[in-house]
């Protein structure tokens, strides 16, 4: 489980693990038969080879984050009258074109890989391995959303009498509000904007707090690409002020958010309360997500799906395995492999080619995790927990195991490397069923033998993302489509076919002729 990135197999993995090319042509399908073993794609990057994971690291180095200033209300005001005034040019440009410049952001980001990674390490302490997927991602939502856009928002001829034409079109909206969350400060917030800008609306974006310099970074980009000034605005500050003025602002047309339920159901709320339009909300949130391990599963690589998907990135995912459900004729040999997994776990400094697991974002994450762990030890069971150096204390989560006594246990999700274990025995539909009833809906882990019984539990399971006999985090895009239902979201799913269509007004042209 140590220093992936060492491990020449699974440098290579992470290199296949991006299936859009470069060459992608807007308009034509995307050449997702590139993802395998063996199929190396055109980027040609692996951290195994030292030459090529050497100008990484002194990006990370030296990364310098840009400065930044915090919008005033008169800077929002401001940029939503530009934006409004933007929107019409913009959105009345050839699709193919508004593609062709999001296709040519991806262009540019995938050039400046290594800068990217060191800002993603410098402001949101990222390990490399977590930085490079994670620019990777960055320019396939690029090249995914230039694509289904050319090919997908083309006037639609419909059938008609004699004597009329009718056909759909699709437009945008008007001025789109993008608020993402601080976890992937790249690929979130530049997966929300590409798609609100190539579907032909005026944007503002509003990152999180903790990462405005790779949201800045990414911005410049974009403008760099061909995106006019008052078809994209950056508007940096505390969600509370500039993102609530943002939401509640009348000129907004939609709002894309990604962060937490409590932060969704504000925005949800706020938007109803408007005197204007009825204005669309797509929210992706939490999620209480579980994996189910039935007593037929293969111990060593549970652990292995266990260890990927509630420590690796720190366990700060949305996607993060919170509740592993294992069967009690398996549980005992899982735990022990688990505490050795746990105890070969290296806590170590963002961008660090050896570090398994970096710090949390900032000092409040730290203060409330560390209370989370403190509350675990005094009701539950500890079963593991990687050794830290005194240096990392103050800085990082131990990643952490504890056994508690039922699945309603847990009702709030740990933004963390902080996993709850249960054992379960009897009908595994029963366990779902309890699953289900927490509420919320974004990933679920199975791991059985049994095919039926994993599409079973698959067709029981109300989430939007089940992964079987595999880990359960790091989706790809137009590959493993993304997003939960109930408290983790509204759809569609980002990277997938679907997701465009939301930021988009229809119009039916009826023409006598
Ligand atoms: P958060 O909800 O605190 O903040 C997210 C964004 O909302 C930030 O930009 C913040 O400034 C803004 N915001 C806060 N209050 C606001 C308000 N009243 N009005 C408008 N905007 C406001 O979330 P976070 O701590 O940045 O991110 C972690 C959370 O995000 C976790 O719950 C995680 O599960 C979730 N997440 C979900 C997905 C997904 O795809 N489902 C992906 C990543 C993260
Ligand atoms: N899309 C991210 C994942 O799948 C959150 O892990």
């Amino acid at each position: 489980f140590v220093h992936q990135l060492a491990d020449p197999a699974v440098g290579t993995e992470l290199l296949l693990r991006s299936p859009l090319q470069p060459a992608l042509v807007p308009g034509q399908p995307a050449p997702v038969a590139l993802y395998g073993p063996g199929r190396a794609n055109s980027r040609g990057l692996d951290l195994a080879v030292p030459e090529q994971r050497a100008p990484l690291l002194a990006a990370v180095a030296g990364a310098a984050v840009p400065p930044v200033a915090e919008a005033s209300a008169a800077d929002v005001a401001a940029a939503m009258d530009r934006l409004q005034a933007g929107f019409d040019a913009w959105s009345t440009q050839p699709v193919t074109e508004r593609a062709a410049i999001v296709a040519r952001a991806g262009q540019l980001l995938e050039a400046q890989m290594a800068r990217f990674c060191g800002l993603l390490a410098a402001e949101a302490g990222k390990t490399l391995g977590d930085a490079v997927a994670e620019v990777r991602e960055a320019v396939d939502f690029c090249r995914y959303y230039a694509q289904q856009a050319a090919e997908k928002l083309q006037p639609i001829a419909l059938p008609g009498p004699t004597g009329e034409s009718n056909a759909l079109r699709l437009h945008g909206r008007g001025v789109f509000v993008c608020i993402s969350p601080w976890n992937f400060p790249l690929a979130i917030f530049a997966g929300q904007v590409v798609a609100a800008l190539v579907t032909g609306n005026a944007v503002a974006a509003k990152p999180a707090e903790q990462t405005p310099g790779v949201a800045a970074a990414f911005t410049a980009l974009l403008h760099e690409a061909g995106v006019p000034a008052d078809a994209l605005a950056l508007l940096h500050g505390p969600g509370e002020t500039v993102g609530a003025q943002l939401v509640a602002h009348p000129a907004t047309a939609g709002v894309c958010f990604t962060g937490s339920t409590q932060v969704a159901k504000l925005i949800q709320r706020s938007l109803a309360a408007g005197d204007g339009a009825i204005v669309p909300l797509i929210a992706e949130t939490g999620g209480l997500n579980a994996m189910v391990v039935d007593s037929s599963a293969l111990p060593e690589q549970v652990v292995d799906a266990v260890v990927q998907s509630a420590f690796r990135s720190a366990g700060q995912r949305c996607s993060a395995l919170r509740l592993l459900c294992l069967h009690e004729r398996i549980a005992e040999p899982v735990i022990a492999m688990l505490q050795g997994a746990l105890a070969e776990l290296r806590l170590g400094a963002a961008g660090d080619v050896a570090t398994d697991v970096g710090p949390v974002i900032d000092a409040e994450a730290h203060a409330h995790l560390s209370r989370a762990v403190t509350r675990l030890e005094a009701s539950a069971r500890l079963l593991g927990r990687t050794p830290m150096e005194a240096r990392w204390a103050a800085t990082h989560i131990a990643p952490v195991a504890f056994e508690i006594g039922a699945v309603e246990d847990l009702q709030q999700e740990v933004f963390g490397p902080v996993l709850h274990v249960v054992r379960w025995g009897g009908d595994v539909t029963a366990l779902v069923a309890r699953i289900n009833r927490l509420g919320y809906g974004l990933t679920l882990g199975v791991q059985t033998r049994i095919d039926s019984r994993a599409l079973q539990i698959a067709a029981q399971a109300r989430v939007g993302n089940v992964y079987i006999n595999r880990n359960m985090v790091g989706a790809v895009v137009g590959v493993q489509p993304f997003g939960g239902e109930g408290l983790s979201g509204t759809g569609p799913k980002a990277g997938g076919p679907h997701y465009l269509y939301r930021f988009c007004a229809e119009q039916t042209l009826t023409i006598n002729t």
